[in-house]
């Protein structure tokens, strides 16, 4: 799946995108809210559990200007308090946050998600991570409950499908 927005090129992730996805993995700010950084082994493992995932996975988000990764979002499928849910997932090269560009590639998969038909879709957010909840507050996301999950406490963000759109 590829989709396309004012500045980026939304494609499947390839294996020539692991140096770039290394920028995020070895980027200890980045990786803040996971359990740490990642050795290009471990990028390589995650690299190829999205790939599996397709048509869903994060994908990656390269600058229509120079062809270069900035970062990966996606579609996730996840099981959350027993449901099945899809999530809206997010990671950029730390060069390139504060230019709407996570903002960007996330709205373009809530847009994806609701054309297939889905109703709602969410995010899993560490409480303490501020740029994440702004970026799901700004495609439209409001804080739907809390809960657990991967071994911690945190925050589902949810939109639902406007009334007549998307399917
Ligand atoms: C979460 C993450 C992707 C957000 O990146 P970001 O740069 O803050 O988000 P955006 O690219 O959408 O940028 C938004 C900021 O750019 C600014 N901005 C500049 N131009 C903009 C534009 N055209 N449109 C929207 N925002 C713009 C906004 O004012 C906003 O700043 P603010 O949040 O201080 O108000 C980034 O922090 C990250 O990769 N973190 C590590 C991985 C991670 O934790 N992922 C989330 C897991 S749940």
């Amino acid at each position: 799946m590829t989709l396309e927005t004012e500045r980026l090129l939304l494609r499947p992730l390839e294996d020539g995108d692991l140096d770039g996805l290394m920028e995020i993995f070895s980027d200890p700010e980045a990786m803040r809210h996971y359990p740490g950084t990642k050795t290009r082994e471990e990028g390589a493992a995650w690299l190829a559990w999205c790939q599996g995932l397709s048509p869903f996975g994060l994908h990656a988000a390269v600058l229509r200007e120079d062809g270069t990764l900035a970062g990966q979002c996606g579609l996730i499928p996840q099981e959350v308090d027993g449901e099945r849910e899809l999530e809206i997932g997010y990671l950029f090269i730390r060069r390139h946050w504060g230019k709407g560009l996570a903002t960007e590639a996330a709205a373009a998969w809530r847009d994806h998600g609701f054309a297939l038909g889905r109703s709602r879709l969410i995010s899993i957010i560490d409480p303490g991570n501020q740029p994440s909840i702004r970026v799901a507050e700004r495609i439209g996301m409001r804080l739907h409950h809390e809960t657990e999950k991967f071994g911690k406490h945190v925050r589902i963000y949810a939109v639902e499908r406007p009334a007549g759109g998307g399917g």
